[in-house]
């Protein structure tokens, strides 16, 4: 009787843990990473799928589960119980025939609208307002590019993401920038193992595949006539238009959290994403930032700066010459990397370094400096971030390549005698407030 009670007085600790958990859990949806709080079509589709499933399925949990308690309450066997045993019905038809009506009924249920999400999430809509040429002024577009969305070649690498803007010429890495209420076409690849794409708030998931493109659609925020029919307005008008753009500027213009979801070898926790969603006029900023890129430290042109280097680099003086004059040559860094503007920066194997300093976090996502207060860049954070990275890219990154290259990444440097030789912690300083300044 002793051991009945302690079994279960621990059973109700343990359920009353776990109810704790649970309550806890609900109380906390709007983390930076729910799926429960949605900021766009395709995320909000996602979810009422989702709770569709959830309530069939809960629907069948009571059912079930209460012709289960009704059965062991009212048919256990008690003390000197003398009943005949019930009769054992089995074969009939009507309760056969209903338990399969039933299931194929909860099926159809679940399959219409999983269908209907499928092919939603799948084809990317054709919204006037989203047409390039309609909402982008940056230059003269093409006339099948002013007809078509924005589109992101989304490019994954162990660990870390490409994205490409093949209308607009630039490519950037980690961090996307996007604008608010537009439909945005996004084409996935992978150049090596299988990657997963996954924006909670947004949308997700798609998968990223070698040897082959897929693509998905994403949008931050409803367009102009889902955002009225949602308020219950009605009509056009410059009024409408305002409290539209209020509604992205406060409730859409935000910096979301993304992370690969396919497990991707050594540093698959580590591959992380971000999407900033803008106004338009912010984002054709971006776009002639990252175009323009980046001229010299003290302002030389590029010619005069590569003359002094190649034949009288000790002119080139000051910390950011300095950490320019490494990253050129000693710690290889152009050899993989592509800085806008530098014309020997060209390195497509590792990200794109063009406007780094302005991003909110490097090592895709892993080193963060954002200030989560006020959106900022938490300047001391960048740069040592940017100094542990360097100084412990095998640590922050296990199995990345920058640190093993097969001979060339900067774990692997060697003096002339064939011994190691590590950049120092005055390169590393160099290094860091070079790349800080890119921005
Ligand atoms: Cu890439 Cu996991």
């Amino acid at each position: 009787m002793k051991t009945i009670s302690s079994g279960l007085s621990r059973f109700i600790q343990y359920f009353s843990a776990l109810l704790v958990v649970v309550l806890l859990g609900g109380c906390n949806l709007d983390t930076r990473m729910s799926t429960f709080v949605t900021k766009g079509p395709i995320a909000e589709e996602q979810l009422s799928l989702f709770m569709i499933t959830v309530w069939v399925t809960f629907g069948i949990f009571i059912v079930v589960g209460g012709v289960y308690v009704v059965a062991i309450i009212k048919f256990r066997e008690r003390p000197n119980d003398d009943r005949p045993m019930p009769s054992q019905g089995h074969g009939n038809p009507l309760v056969e025939i209903g338990l399969i009506g039933a299931s194929v009924l909860l099926l159809v249920v679940i399959a219409v609208p999983t269908l209907k999400a499928i092919w939603f999430t799948h084809d990317t809509p054709d919204d006037p307002e989203s047409r390039l040429g309609s909402w982008y002024g940056g230059e003269e577009l093409a006339e099948e590019e002013a007809d078509n969305p924005l589109i992101i070649k989304v490019i994954g690498y162990q660990w870390w993401w490409a994205f490409e803007y093949p209308q607009l010429g630039i490519t950037t890495a980690n961090e996307m920038v996007i604008p608010a209420g537009k439909v945005v076409h996004l084409e996935l690849r992978s150049v090596d193992v299988i990657h997963s794409f996954w924006l909670p708030r947004i949308a997700g998931k798609v998968d990223l595949i070698p040897g082959r493109t897929n693509s998905m659609w994403i949008q931050a925020g409803d367009n102009f006539i889902k955002w009225k029919e949602k308020q219950g307005l009605e009509g056009e008008g410059p009024e409408l238009r305002s409290n539209y753009a209020s509604y992205l500027e406060e409730e859409i213009h935000n910096y979301y959290y993304g992370q690969c979801a396919e497990f991707c070898g050594d540093s698959h926790a580590r591959m992380l994403f971000r999407a900033t969603a803008v106004s338009d006029e912010e984002f054709e900023e971006w776009v002639i930032d990252e175009r323009t890129g980046h001229g010299t430290p003290d302002g030389k042109s590029w010619d005069d700066w590569y003359a002094a280097y190649d034949k009288n680099p000790e002119q080139l003086t000051g910390d950011l010459n300095e950490g320019l004059k490494l990253f050129m040559s000693r710690a290889k860094c152009a050899t993989c990397h592509v800085v806008k503007g530098n014309p020997r920066a060209l390195g497509v194997a590792g990200p794109n370094l063009t406007n780094v300093g302005s991003r909110m976090s490097i090592a895709a996502g892993w080193l963060n400096h954002r200030n989560e207060e006020d959106g900022s860049i938490d300047a001391e954070q960048q740069y040592d971030n940017f100094f542990k990275w360097i100084h412990e890219t095998d640590v922050v990154k296990p199995g990345n390549l920058m640190w093993k290259a097969n001979g060339g990444g900067i774990g692997e440097l060697i003096d002339e005698n064939g011994d190691p030789d590590l950049l120092t912690e005055e390169e590393i300083h160099k290094i860091s407030l070079y790349l800080q300044s890119l921005k």
